[in-house]
């Protein structure tokens, strides 16, 4: 996560533009897809946080600083009561669970202003089924992963659709 930060921090300062950032209710939401149950995901949506306060501030507008809602998503099976019984009691920001997989709709639209996930989205719901048939080019030999693989099962990754 600490490693992580200068990226965030370089992102937000490069892409959040402040004057066209549209705030319902004088709210800022960030999403967490993978969340877990901590403590990471707390350090990361703290980070992401602080580094959009410091633009408000490096721009003398600390006065806008918005309210901030978190959602933390992850699958309906992750353990979400030891997540919020470990939430920073301290914390700057109003949280929300948001159960269920990310690789469908999870947000109305416009409703999230910055999406966050580590090490959680390369995760597949299941795998191309042609990389299990051994009739096929794309047959994978029962490994779990592509590298050093045919052509066959990149495409075969590369073109699975999200459901
Ligand atoms: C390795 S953990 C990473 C947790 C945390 N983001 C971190 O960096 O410590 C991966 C998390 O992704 C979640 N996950 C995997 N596939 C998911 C999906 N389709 N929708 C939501 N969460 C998913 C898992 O349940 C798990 O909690």
């Amino acid at each position: 996560m600490e490693a992580v930060k200068v990226i965030i921090d370089e992102a937000i300062a490069k892409e959040l533009d402040l004057r066209n950032l549209p705030l319902s209710s004088n709210t800022f939401s960030i999403v967490d897809l993978g969340c877990s149950i901590g403590p990471n995901t707390f350090i990361a949506v703290q980070n992401i946080l602080e580094a959009i306060k410091q633009i408000y501030q490096s721009l003398s507008l600390d006065y806008q600083i918005p309210e901030f809602s978190i959602f933390f998503n992850d699958q309906t099976s992750n353990d979400f009561n030891a997540l919020f019984a470990s939430v920073p009691p301290n914390r700057q920001y109003f949280a929300a669970a948001t159960p269920g997989s990310f690789q469908g709709r999870l947000f109305p639209e416009f409703a999230v202003h910055f999406f966050h996930s580590s090490n959680a989205i390369h995760w597949l719901s299941k795998v191309p089924e042609e990389l299990m048939d051994r009739e096929s080019l794309a047959w994978n030999k029962e490994r779990v992963h592509y590298t050093n693989a045919r052509q066959q099962v990149y495409d075969a990754y590369a073109s699975r659709s999200l459901n």
